[in-house]
């Protein structure tokens, strides 16, 4: 089997590409600089964008793992397209999100899913929860910086996932039989609120941060700041929602059903990243 991965280089491609590699599966990592993919694997340029790239990454290959053209202006076409574009492809596995299902239309995942499940093929579909790997990713600067998260969430707790159990997940869906016509819900070990996750990342890298809450208001007026079209706000308010509304609250024992091992914690998650937060508070006065 011959598995393509998109987002190769992002949170969950990452993880995939090396779970799929364990199982000794040939994989094709996708990237729009296919340069940065990982070494030693075949890599291959693909871009949502650019419809020309498709044809190669997808030549010969019989899986497909997919993270979804969510910034692309006709995302809601794209999934579909392609795998219309990919009629050799037996089995695909779609990264979707917790609550698709009750999201704002302006997020595509619901409509990818319904792509996927009338598309013809062997199809699973992962809803995870928010990932540990946030806070060491895109949530590192603030916290680095400014000893600082701060987010629409209140203090609603999630079961944030570890992006390697959704990998392991993936590969096992890609590559053993069962996980057809699946949506697995996934999420770590234990529901935590913002609160509880800035005392464990402290913990890990002997700071204090702290977490305050913003209104809906005050998040959409940031993004709209940082450039943030309407519908890109929309979308992120509408996941903040469902935070807010303890939707992202719930726990699963899918990782260690179709792994045969634990969700990975956040405790651990932040032990291994601590270097990642480490750096000294700036002087507040240079805070931009
Ligand atoms: N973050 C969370 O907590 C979370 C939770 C649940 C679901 N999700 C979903 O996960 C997905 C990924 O989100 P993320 O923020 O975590 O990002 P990410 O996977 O860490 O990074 C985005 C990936 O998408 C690729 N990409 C971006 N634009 C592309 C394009 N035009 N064509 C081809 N590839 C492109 C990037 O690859 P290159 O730059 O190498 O091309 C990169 O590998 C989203 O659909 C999100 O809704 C996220």
């Amino acid at each position: 089997m011959t598995v393509l991965v998109l987002g190769a280089t992002g949170k969950t491609g990452r993880p995939v590409v090396d779970a799929l590699v364990a199982r000794g599966v040939k994989v094709v990592a996708a990237s729009r600089n296919p340069g940065r993919a990982t070494d030693g694997i075949e890599t291959v340029r693909f871009d949502w964008a650019d419809r020309t790239t498709w044809e190669q990454a997808l030549a010969n290959v019989d899986g497909l793992y997919v993270v979804g053209p969510y910034a692309e202006p006709n995302g809601a076409v794209l999934v579909r397209e392609l795998l219309s574009a990919a009629p050799q492809v037996q089995r695909v596995v779609l990264l979707s999100v917790l609550g698709a299902d009750l999201l704002p239309d302006v997020v595509l995942m619901a409509g990818w899913e319904a792509d996927v499940r009338s598309s013809g093929k062997e199809w699973t579909i992962l809803r995870p929860n928010w990932f540990q790997q946030n806070f060491g990713e895109g949530f590192a600067t603030p916290l680095r910086e400014y000893s600082t998260l701060e987010l629409p969430a209140a203090d609603a707790a999630l079961g944030f996932i570890d992006t390697r159990d959704i990998a392991e997940v993936a590969a096992a869906a890609l590559t053993e039989p069962g996980h057809a016509g699946q949506i697995h819900v996934l999420t770590g070990p234990e529901s935590l609120s913002h609160t509880m996750v800035m005392a464990i990342l402290g913990a890990a890298a002997s700071r204090e941060f702290r977490y305050t809450a913003l209104t809906a208001d005050e998040f959409a007026a940031r993004l709209r700041a940082a450039g943030a079209d309407d519908n890109s706000i929309t979308w992120q308010l509408g996941l903040f929602t469902l935070i807010r509304d303890g939707v992202n609250a719930i726990v699963t024992d899918t990782v260690e059903r179709i792994t045969g091992h634990p969700a990975r914690s956040l405790a651990a998650y932040a032990a291994e990243h601590a270097e990642a937060w480490r750096k000294g508070p700036v002087n507040r006065s240079e805070r931009p």
